[in-house]
């Protein structure tokens, strides 16, 4: 299996020069960071990788154009896709860096909303695509990285159906707030894009709710643990924060060019503490505040003067965007001055440089700093922060951390601060400079043994592993989807059956489940294809609900089959009339009810269900993410009461629900199996209610559950119509013989009063 790894960003960037191309490393947490865990594949020897990116050159010349790809193959495994620098414009610097980003890192106000970057978007998202096809095989494991391929998963699934497809996102994923500010159609469409991967993953916890929230509320998908069913298959989001190559920077001094940097630098720092800056120019790394937060603890602060310098490293970034042209004039406008304000002839307080370091300068650079000050007003990870604190293997050295940060939530020992607090990061540097020496090494040693732990290529590996599992998930649930092997299995055992059961759950399993309970009433068809099944003298029917028992009795009385209502506290057999299944009390609804009412109360839309044996809390109606929150808290507070009372709780489909203990579909089921000898016994079921159903039933028996979730039954079928093409064929079947046989009608004629 080759590993496939897709990226706008190669890890190198080409420039040309007189018919010359020259290959440098590219900047960027995505770019080190992958290159990190690519050269960890490469020694390793064990999973053959091709990288696949924009090489940042536009080239027309053929003969160029192939020099490139070779080298690009050869020596870094890397497979280039061109475009035209105008379709770059619209794309990178357009729909990406005007769009998504500022969206992303909630600059909304920075955000650009132009239907011809969102066409390019989509080209060039294409032209992924068929890359992909051109080159990738049936055993291929493919991986996509970062916000300007949102749409291709899906594109690929497209394609190639059967390959594991991954997505990573490097970015923060916002709220729901700040996503639905997409138009309409983009936001549907960007989550239907990445819904094509089967595993996306993303830095932090949060990024993952926010996700799913979006998912829920934009596609209609509800999620359990991360785990979701778009449109028919099993994806799943979860949370891999990226790590770093910790070795590498842990062991830099081992490095002579480290080394040799590390003495350079330290010649031109003197003897003053250093306090280190070091980002993209973005505006989203929050350099303003940090700057004018120095500036204010340079003005508290005089016993530190010239005995400090702020080294502020600032790497050229998407200079085609102009918020970003107009970010460098503001840095070098506030650099100039605070140079301007505070330098003497012996001192620079800050020393201020706009380039990209290499790896051995970045190193010698982290190494003699006393303090890393990192404050972006968003940022996805920040690996800068945890490559400060790898390279600082002497235990020394302080990190101040914005909360916003994604790094925050792994690196607690950090000095963390709010980034808009310009009081509050002037304060945390007096107390780095002045932190005691042990005091640092504890806080540095914690912080690096996890990053130890997990470092760049766990995080690689752990995302590829889930994605298999997700891949192996998948497979389980196909392997239980009826197909037409079971299906006929299922055919022929019912015909040569001599005594059938068949139990029916009704909403969700024959009808689809109604935004109110009365508007799933059954039409003539359904009603029909339940008559149809009773009218077999050899089958009984028995329509298996947590309906109370007046509306079952109203819309399905006339049938000639059994019915439990309230999950199997009443029961009506065949021409009889409605029973307990045992004797229950109904005591404890009084007490129960006011805990209920005062959910309905707090959550707009959900309302309560008083049945003779069992109340319900039903919150269909209601915004999900709310009430889900709150049918958590109701079932905890519920599990509480139900300790001292003979009570249980029920957790179903937007119901929670409480009845008295032993009563269940299964029991119910149970009684009545029990009343005869079944050869042939179907259980069809949408819900966890009907778990109980599914665990009761004999191992010879057909339980189905309806919907792609994992559950007790032995099959899944998808949704409500295909429980009805089933049946329908069951009906068939009968139809069949009867015209095949016509004394078979004469039979059914003289034993059913409903006969044909
Ligand atoms: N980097 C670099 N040279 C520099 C500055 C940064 O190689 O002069 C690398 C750094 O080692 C880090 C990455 O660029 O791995 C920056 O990643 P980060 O997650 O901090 O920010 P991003 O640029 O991805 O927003
Ligand atoms: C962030 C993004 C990466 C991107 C990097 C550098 O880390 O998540 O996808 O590669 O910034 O930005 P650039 O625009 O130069 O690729």
């Amino acid at each position: 299996m080759r590993l496939i790894i897709v990226s706008n960003r190669l890890p190198f960037t080409v420039v040309e020069k007189e018919g010359e191309l020259y290959f440098k490393e590219s900047v960027g947490g995505l770019a080190s960071s992958l290159r990190a865990y690519t050269d960890y594949l490469k020694t390793s020897g064990e999973t053959d990788y091709l990288w696949v990116g924009w090489p940042e050159i536009a080239l027309d010349d053929e003969s160029l154009k192939e020099k490139l790809k070779s080298k690009a193959f050869s020596e870094f495994h890397a497979y280039p896709v061109f475009f035209s620098e105008k379709t770059m414009e619209k794309f990178y610097h357009g729909f990406c860096n005007r769009t998504l980003w500022p969206l992303f890192h909630y600059f909304p106000s920075y955000a650009i909303y132009d239907e011809d970057y969102w066409q390019h978007y989509r080209l060039v998202n294409e032209a992924f695509r068929d890359a992909i096809t051109e080159i990738a095989g049936p055993n291929d494991m493919i991986w996509v990285h970062d916000y300007h391929l949102l749409l291709l998963p899906r594109l690929i699934r497209e394609e190639m159906p059967e390959n594991p497809v991954g997505f990573f996102l490097h970015t923060p994923f916002p709220s729901y707030e700040i996503f639905r500010l997409l138009p309409g159609k983009w936001r549907k469409e960007l989550l239907e894009g990445l819904l094509g991967a089967d595993l996306i993953g993303f830095h932090t916890h949060d990024y993952t709710e926010y996700f799913l929230r979006c998912v829920l509320r934009i596609l209609g998908y509800d999620h359990e643990m991360g785990e979701f069913i778009g449109e028919g298959r099993i994806v799943k989001a979860d949370t891999f924060p990226m790590g770093i190559d910790f070795r590498r920077f842990y062991h830099s001094m081992r490095n002579p060019e480290v080394k040799r940097e590390k003495a350079k630098v330290k010649r031109t720092l003197t003897d003053s503490k250093v306090i280190l800056s070091v980002d993209r120019l973005d505006y989203t790394k929050g350099i303003l505040n940090r700057l004018q937060a120095y500036e204010m603890f340079l003005d508290c602060n005089p016993q530190w003067h010239k005995k400090v310098i702020l080294v502020l490293v600032v790497v050229p970034s998407r200079t085609g965007v102009e918020h970003y042209q107009q970010m460098k004039r503001q840095i070098d406008e506030i650099v100039g001055g605070i140079n301007g304000r505070f330098s003497s002839l012996d001192w620079t307080p800050i020393l201020y440089q706009y380039t990209s370091l290499p790896f051995h300068s970045l190193a010698a650079h982290y190494s003699v700093s006393d303090v890393a000050l990192i404050t972006p007003l968003r940022d996805g990870m920040n690996l800068i922060a945890k490559e400060y604190v790898a390279t600082r293997k002497d235990g020394r050295g302080v990190l101040i951390l914005s909360e916003m940060a994604g790094a925050s939530q792994e690196l607690g020992e950090a000095i963390t601060i709010n980034p808009n607090n310009k009081e509050e990061i002037a304060e945390a540097l007096k107390q780095a400079l002045e932190m005691p020496r042990e005091e640092q090494v504890r806080r540095i040693q914690i912080m690096q043994r996890r990053l130890e732990q997990y470092d760049v290529v766990r995080w690689g590996e752990d995302f590829l592993s889930h994605l298999l599992s997700v891949k192996e998930a998948q497979n389980r649930f196909d392997a239980k989807i009826i197909g037409p092997d079971i299906r006929e299995q299922l055919i022929r055992d019912y015909e040569k059956a001599k005594r059938r059961a068949i139990f029916l759950d009704y909403d969700g399993t024959l009808v689809p489940l109604a935004w109110h309970a009365e508007w799933a009433k059954p039409g003539d068809e359904t009603l029909s294809l339940i008559k149809s099944l009773s009218q077999d003298p050899k089958t009984e029917v028995v329509l298996i609900s947590g309906r109370d028992k007046n509306t079952l009795q109203k819309w399905f009385g006339g049938l000639s089959i059994d019915l439990v209502a309230e999950h199997g506290a009443w029961i009506r057999e065949k021409n009889e009339d409605w029973k307990l299944i045992r004797p229950l009390s109904a005591e404890w609804k009084s007490q129960l009810l006011p805990m209920l009412k005062r959910y309905a109360d707090r959550v707009p839309g959900s309302f309560v269900e008083v049945k003779d044996f069992s109340v319900a809390w039903h919150y269909r109606r209601s915004e999900p993410g709310l009430a889900s929150i709150r049918a958590k808290e109701l079932t905890d507070d519920l599990i509480h009461f139900a300790a001292n009372v003979d009570i249980q709780v029920l957790q179903g489909s937007k119901v929670v629900e409480v009845g008295s203990g032993g009563v269940n579909k299964g029991a119910a089921a149970m009684h009545l199996i029990s009343k005869g000898t079944f050869d042939f016994i179907l259980a069809v079921g949408d819900d966890w209610t009907d778990e109980d159903l599914f665990k009761a039933l004999p191992e010879t028996a057909y339980s189905i559950r309806v919907g792609l979730t994992s559950s007790h039954a032995k099959f899944n079928l998808h949704d409500h119509t295909e429980v009805i093409q089933l049946l329908e064929q069951l009906t068939k079947t009968i139809e069949y013989r009867k015209r095949r046989f016509p004394w078979l009608t004469r039979v059914f004629g003289k034993r059913s009063p409903n006969s044909l």
